[in-house]
């Protein structure tokens, strides 16, 4: 992108400044961004012709007032927090299963994708054209992923687009291999490709990712405690580690604790019932209203100045396709008997948060990345969890690959598109804690509150039990609190 963006500003005569490069490749539409600040300085008659901050700076949208820095307020001054939850991602969806609806969820996707994609490269040419390309003649086109083969020296491809099919071919030599090799089936990726012997090779492969981005301070000097996977149920429950967290959440003498102002909880509270074949031996408590009853027992804990925001997991009682709704009012109510008031979202949900916007998601697509993607296993999940988290950023997709171990429902609209670029990312279901950064994105997965199961053991998973994260909603940054 560097080269394109300095040689596309040379072509027309222009120098771009470092500052202007970093500040394009952070923007969501880089190519058009450039365009404009020529055509703004050509309209303007500009003697010397030079791309600086300020020329880009008078195009970008002004920062939204929830972004602009301001002074840091004490909590105990906040009234209450404001929490703002999307409500496309709220609906109890029914589909018919016909094959207008699929053809219309992919052509959606491909839609969103293909926009991100186009807005990256510039523009790409369609595949009907680019099969047509005469011998040495190259392209960029975006494309979803249909079928993918490997062979000794490349993968083959097969890709399509609205208006055509086409084989491309990525030779492993080069270093494309790997990143061929990661790309999931049904994503959209973007590829510059050339013909050669009437065949389309690839020379390059773009997934849609997200820029670069610059976390500015903002909101109030408070936390959001990030868990998920409680369990609640299961005899593998660590009862004595989540008494410890509540312990901790109401020790007003822990600064920390005392400026936690929220805690989201990213699925499966409780454990359930026939989740899986033979899950009875490993239930404590037989019946899914127990096992809410005792958790809004434990939720009843939770201090007052502390909001409650809760999205189901695949253990949670209803539809395991994704998107999946809220909990379903009657245990809802369960759970409100805690007496706290609580922030139902679905699965995924978007929710703002003082200015600040989480992409709070249970994770089920991360199986998928674990049996697709080259190089991950559950074994090695505790070292690679963050990179299988990166790679759905850069998917933009939070679940590419449909028909794989996680349904998803084929709505008019795909709502798994990561769409925007969020603040903090949070997932949990794989049950390993990790907190990091990519491109600016904190990405955390919350561990969870169970131990090793006998699946998890069979599959060389080992849990992190007994952790919660903790999000600076001011700055941004993480820390991680073990209770064990
Ligand atoms: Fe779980």
């Amino acid at each position: 992108m560097t080269r394109r963006l300095v040689d596309r500003a040379m072509r027309r005569g222009y120098t771009l400044t470092r500052r202007a490069l970093e500040l394009l490749q952070a923007s969501e539409r880089p190519i058009e961004l450039l365009d404009e600040a020529i055509r703004e300085l050509e309209r303007g008659g500009a003697e010397l012709r030079l791309i600086d901050e300020e020329v880009l700076r008078r195009l970008l949208p002004k920062p939204s007032k929830a972004e602009l820095p301001e002074k840091p307020k004490r909590v105990e001054e906040d009234a209450g927090l404001a929490i703002e939850v999307d409500d496309r991602y709220l609906g109890e969806w029914k589909i018919r299963g016909s094959a207008s609806e699929f053809r219309s969820y992919f052509r959606s996707r491909y839609e969103r994708l293909s926009k991100i994609l186009r807005d990256r490269l510039g523009g790409a040419s369609e595949l009907k054209s680019i099969i047509r390309l005469g011998d040495g003649h190259e392209a960029y086109t975006a494309a979803m992923i249909l079928e993918k083969r490997e062979s000794a020296r490349a993968w083959i491809l097969r890709v399509e687009d609205p208006g055509a099919e086409a084989t491309i071919i990525v030779p492993k030599a080069g270093g494309l291999g790997e990143l061929a090799g990661r790309v999931l089936l049904d994503a959209v990726a973007g590829f510059r490709v050339v013909k050669r012997d009437r065949s389309l090779i690839a020379e390059e492969i773009v997934l849609p990712d997200i820029p670069p981005q610059r976390v500015e301070k903002a909101g109030p000097d408070a936390y959001a405690c990030l868990l998920s996977d409680i369990h609640l149920g299961s005899r593998h429950f660590r009862r004595d580690l989540f008494e410890s967290f509540l312990d901790w959440i109401n020790r007003g003498r822990d600064p920390e604790a005392r400026r936690t102002r929220v805690v989201i909880v990213a699925g499966d509270l409780i454990d359930g019932v026939g989740v899986y074949p033979g899950q009875d031996k490993e239930l404590e408590m037989k019946s899914v209203g127990k096992q809410l009853e005792h958790l809004a027992k434990l939720l009843s804990e939770i201090p007052d100045r502390v909001e409650l925001i809760v999205g189901p997991g695949n253990h949670e009682p209803l539809q395991k396709a994704l998107p999946q709704p809220p909990l379903p009012e009657k245990y809802r109510k369960i759970l409100e008997r805690s007496g706290k008031r609580i922030t139902f979202v679905g699965n995924p949900a978007w929710i703002r948060i003082c200015g600040r916007s989480f992409l709070v998601y249970h994770g089920q697509g991360l199986d998928d990345v674990v049996q697709n993607a080259p190089g991950f296993s559950h074994s090695s999940l505790s070292r690679d969890v963050g990179a299988a988290l990166e790679l759905l950023l850069k998917h933009r997709h939070l679940c590419p690959i449909y028909g794989g171990s996680t349904p998803i429902l084929p709505l008019g609209e795909d709502l798994l598109v990561i769409r925007e670029v969020p603040h903090v990312f949070h997932s949990g279901h794989v049950h390993v804690a990790y907190a990091g950064s990519y491109r600016g994105v904190r990405i955390v997965n919350s561990g969870t509150w169970q131990e090793q199961t006998s699946y998890q053991r069979s599959a060389g998973l080992e849990p992190t039990v007994g952790v919660a994260v903790l999000v600076n909603l001011r700055d941004l940054s993480i820390k991680v609190r073990r209770f064990i």
